[in-house]
């Protein structure tokens, strides 16, 4: 009688776990062929899933925006425990508000010119890197803001138009947003103007702040949506920029009956900055 090992019945945990190709909803982990400079700062978490066996699965949209939409998706090898990430994917669309880059990018160049140019004229090539140059410029102020420490969510890679990032909630729900939080307010203003001095210490102002881009996750607030953070004293806006955050962040507190005064603020981060 002959005999093959295929006969054998495979031990059934081991039958359980046997994927061998991604889903409808799933792709390879992209994490292997990212190089190492669009990869996150090390020490990486423990939590950062680096198997080439792994699969990244879409489990659905946090929140469609004007230039961006985010999405949960879960790193994971199959059979074991995986990571739940943010990936903000965006956009390269005519819709994209190109108005807007201008301001942010005074001071800042792009090395290649031929890329500049294509930006500046809009055309479809153009389009394609400025979508590109959005995710890199937020990886890179990730990157930068969490090595000074600053309560930012982990950046894990940047691939194209898309970032992953650590996922700020709760299992598969995002923290709140300041807006949406009534507790405890006096401390965490103390928390933003705190971030808003670390950030004004290495030269930066986050150029977009307000209550949406400020979540709070256990008490502990994490700014997020970076990609326009601006460089103080090289871009002629910065301090306009820097004003504008201190507004906005001293408007939305004093209304919540937690007094903030916008210039003493401005004042006491130029004071970094300079
Ligand atoms: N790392 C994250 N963890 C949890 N939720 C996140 C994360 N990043 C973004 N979000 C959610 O997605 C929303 C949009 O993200 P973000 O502000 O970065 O993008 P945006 O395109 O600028 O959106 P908007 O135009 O609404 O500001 C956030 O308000 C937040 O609710
Ligand atoms: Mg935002």
């Amino acid at each position: 009688m002959n005999f093959f090992a295929s006969d054998l019945p495979l031990p059934e945990t081991d039958l359980a776990f046997v994927q061998l190709e991604p889903h409808e909803n799933q792709r390879w982990s992209t994490w292997p062929s990212i190089i190492p400079s669009q990869r996150g700062p090390e020490p990486r978490p423990s939590w950062v899933v680096t198997s080439a066996g792994a699969f990244d699965t879409e489990l659905g949209v946090v929140k469609t925006g004007k230039e961006a939409d985010v999405f949960l998706v879960e790193r994971a090898e199959p059979g074991h425990p995986g990571a739940v990430m943010a990936a903000k994917r965006y956009r390269s669309s005519d819709q994209r508000d190109f108005q807007r880059s201008s301001q942010y990018e005074e001071g800042r160049r792009t090395r290649r010119s031929r890329d500049s140019r294509a930006i500046a004229n809009k055309s479809s090539y153009g389009r394609a890197i400025a979508a590109d140059h959005w995710s890199f410029a937020e990886f890179e102020a990730l990157c930068t803001l969490f090595e000074l420490g600053a309560p930012v969510p982990y950046p894990v890679q940047v691939n194209g138009t898309e970032l992953l990032m650590e996922f700020i909630g709760e299992g598969r729900t995002a923290a709140p947003r300041l807006t949406q939080v009534h507790d405890n307010l006096p401390d965490l203003l103390d928390q933003v103007i705190d971030l808003m001095h670390v950030l004004a210490r290495a030269g930066f102002a986050h150029g977009d702040l307000s209550p949406y881009n400020l979540l709070v996750h256990e008490g502990r607030v994490v700014v997020i949506d970076l990609p326009q953070i601006v460089d103080v004293v090289s871009n002629p806006n910065g301090m306009d920029l820097l004003h504008r955050d201190c507004t906005n962040v001293a408007t939305w507190f004093t209304r919540q009956r937690v007094e903030c005064d916008a210039e003493e603020l401005f004042a006491d981060l130029l004071g970094e900055v300079y």
